[in-house]
C-alpha cells in the first residue's frame, strides 16, 4: 500500500483515487502521524501531499524528519516537495507571488518518473504554489524546470525520493497518471493488484472472521451503498445478517419496493420492509423548516429502527454503508468544514444503539463501490441510480408536507425521471428530480382560468456533488417534460426550469 500524508491540499483525495486507479491500494494520513504508526502500516511507498501553507513560516506543518531515514520510496508533489527541499537541507524561497494555472515544463534530464514520455515539446502541467525551491539538498538533481520555476522537478535515484512542484494528480496536466505510475512501478517497484474483484474476495474471507457467529443488522435506503453493504455481507455471513427496510412515507414512486423486490428475488434475504409512513408523515405534520424537518426524520427513523432491532433479538453488529470521503472528513489535517446543511442519514444511531460496527465500503469512494456492485451483478438501474437524500421528497416538498402534496410531487417526478431514462439523459446526469413548490400562479387551461401549483425542474452535473452546474437539457425534452406534467399531473398549470449553479446554489432546494 501507499500512504499519502496529507498537508491539506484540496486534491490530497485525488492523488489517492489516481494511485488507486493505477490498481494500487492507497490510504490518506494526517502529515502529523507519528512515525511508528506509519510504519506500522507496512507501507511501500509515501506521496507527500500539497497544501496552503508555507515552508518556510515557523508553524509550518511537517511530518517526522526521521521518515528520512526509512528506506521507502517517497514522492513529494507541491508543498511536499518543498518541505523534503527543506528537511534535507536545499534552499526554499518564499514566494513574491503566486503562480496558478498552467504552466510549460521542460525535461532536462533523464528519470524514472519520465519513462515511457518523449519530450520533443514542453510538458503542460497544472501548478499552484507560492514558495519556490531554489537549490536541490545535496544528492538531488533537478530534473525539469519552467520559465518561472529553476527546480520544476527534483529527485535522487539513490535515495528514491523524488519532488515534483506541479500537481500529477490533476487532469490538467499531461501525462501526470504516467508520471505517478512511473514513481509507483519504476520507482517503488509495486505490483497493480487493487481490484474490486479482490476486494469482494477479501470481503468474503475476512467479513466471517470479523463477525464470527454473531448478528449484524443493517438499513436498507434503496440506494446503492446500503444496497452494497448488504449483498456483501450477504454472501459473507447469510442468514446472520439481518436487512431492515424503513418505508417513511417520503420515498419516490415505487424506488423502495423496486431495490426490495429485487434484493428479495435474487437473494434469500432475511428483510423486513417496516410501514412506517404515518408515523413520519404525523410527526411532519405543520413543520417548514428544512433543518427541522431533517432533524425529525433522523429521529424518527433511529426510533424506528432500534425497536425493529430489538425484534430480531441479540444482535451485535450494525452495518453501516461509511464511505472513505466520510472517515477521512473526520481524520483530515484541516478538520471538518461548516455544514451549510445536516446531512448524516443514520445520525446517532451506533451510539444510541450500543453495537459495533461493520462497515465494509470505509476504504473505498464512490466510484469504486459502483464497481463492486457491478461486481457483484447487480443491475445498472441500481449501480447509476442517482442520489437520493435521506429525507427523501421531504425536502422536495417545499414548505409544509401534506399527503396531497406528496403525491403531486410523486406523480410529477415520476414524468422526470422516465423522460430522463427514454431520452438517455438519466445516465448521462449527476441527478435529476422534481420539487415543489409553495405558492400557486395563474393559467388557463381550455377556456377556464386556472389557480394551482408550480413544479420546478432541477437537472445537474456533478462528479461529486461539492460543486454542480445545471444540465443544458435539450429544449425538446425540457417541453415535452412540461406538457407532460401539466397535462398528466392534477394541480400544477406551470413548470420551470432551475438554472443555477452549485456554488451558490445547492443541488436541493432545502
Ligand atoms: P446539496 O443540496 O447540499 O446536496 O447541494 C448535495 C448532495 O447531497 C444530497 N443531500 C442529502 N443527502 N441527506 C442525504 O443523505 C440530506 O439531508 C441531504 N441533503 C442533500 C443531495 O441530493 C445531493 O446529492
Amino acid at each position: 500500500r501507499v500512504l499519502i500524508l496529507d498537508f491539506g491540499s484540496q486534491y490530497t483525495q485525488l492523488i489517492a483515487r489516481r494511485v488507486r486507479e493505477a490498481g494500487v491500494y492507497s490510504e490518506i494520513h494526517p502529515c502529523t502521524t507519528p512515525i511508528d504508526e506509519l510504519q506500522a502500516m507496512k507501507p511501500s511507498a509515501l506521496i507527500l501531499s500539497g497544501g496552503p501553507s508555507s515552508v518556510t513560516d515557523p508553524d509550518a506543518p511537517a511530518v517526522d524528519p526521521a521518515i528520512l531515514e526509512w528506506d521507502i520510496p517517497i514522492l513529494g508533489i507541491c508543498y511536499g516537495m518543498q518541505l523534503l527541499a527543506t528537511l534535507l537541507g536545499g534552499d526554499v524561497v518564499p514566494a513574491q507571488d503566486r503562480e496558478y494555472g498552467r504552466a510549460e515544463v521542460e525535461v532536462i534530464e533523464k528519470s524514472p518518473l519520465w519513462s515511457g514520455m518523449h519530450f520533443q515539446d514542453p510538458v503542460k502541467v497544472w501548478m499552484s504554489h507560492g514558495d519556490k525551491v531554489m537549490a536541490p539538498p545535496e544528492g538531488f538533481t533537478v530534473l525539469a524546470r519552467t520559465p518561472q520555476v529553476d527546480v520544476a522537478a527534483m529527485g535522487s535515484a539513490d535515495r528514491r525520493i523524488y519532488g515534483l512542484q506541479f500537481h500529477p494528480e490533476v487532469v490538467h496536466t499531461e501525462d501526470g497518471d504516467q508520471i505517478l505510475r512511473n514513481f509507483l512501478f519504476d520507482v517503488a517497484e509495486l505490483t497493480p493488484d487493487w481490484t474490486m474483484a479482490s476486494f469482494v474476495e477479501t470481503m468474503r474471507d475476512s467479513l466471517p472472521t470479523l463477525i464470527g457467529d454473531g448478528k449484524v443488522v443493517c438499513g436498507l435506503s434503496g440506494g446503492i451503498d446500503s444496497t452494497v453493504v448488504a449483498v456483501l455481507l450477504h454472501k459473507a455471513i447469510g442468514k446472520q445478517l439481518h436487512c431492515i427496510f424503513v418505508d417513511n412515507g417520503l420515498l419516490r414512486q415505487d424506488e423502495g419496493e423496486e431495490v426490495v423486490q429485487y434484493l428479495r428475488r435474487h437473494f434469500d434475504l432475511n428483510l423486513k420492509y417496516v410501514q412506517a409512513q404515518d408515523r413520519f408523515l404525523s410527526r411532519l405534520h405543520g413543520v417548514e423548516d428544512p433543518e427541522e424537518k431533517r432533524k425529525i426524520i433522523g429521529h424518527t427513523f433511529i426510533e424506528v429502527f432500534e425497536e425493529e432491532a430489538k425484534e430480531i433479538k441479540d444482535v451485535q453488529y450494525l452495518a453501516q454503508g461509511t464511505l472513505y470521503p466520510d472517515v477521512i472528513e473526520s481524520v483530515s489535517f484541516k478538520g471538518p468544514s461548516a455544514v451549510i446543511k445536516s446531512h448524516h442519514n443514520v445520525g446517532g444511531l451506533p451510539e444510541r444503539m450500543q453495537m459495533d460496527l461493520v462497515e465494509p465500503l470505509r476504504e473505498l469512494f464512490k466510484d469504486e463501490v459502483r464497481k463492486v456492485a457491478v461486481e457483484l451483478g447487480l443491475p445498472d438501474f441500481l449501480v447509476w441510480r442517482h442520489p437520493f437524500p435521506g429525507p427523501g421528497l421531504a425536502i422536495r416538498v417545499i414548505g409544509e408536507i401534506t399527503p396531497e402534496r406528496l403525491e403531486i410531487l410523486r406523480k410529477a417526478d415520476k414524468i422526470v425521471h422516465n423522460e430522463l431514462m427514454a431520452s438517455g439523459w438519466y445516465y448521462k446526469v449527476w441527478q435529476g428530480f422534481a420539487v415543489l413548490l409553495p405558492l400557486k400562479t395563474v393559467g388557463v387551461m381550455g377556456d377556464e382560468r386556472t389557480y394551482e401549483h408550480v413544479i420546478a425542474l432541477r437537472v445537474v452535473d456533478s462528479v461529486d456533488a461539492m460543486t454542480a452546474d445545471w444540465t443544458r437539457l435539450p429544449p425538446d425534452l425540457l417541453g415535452r417534460i412540461s406538457n407532460r406534467i401539466i397535462n398528466e399531473v392534477k394541480g400544477v398549470n406551470r413548470v420551470v426550469y432551475d438554472v443555477s449553479s452549485k456554488p451558490p446554489g445547492t443541488i436541493e432546494w432545502e
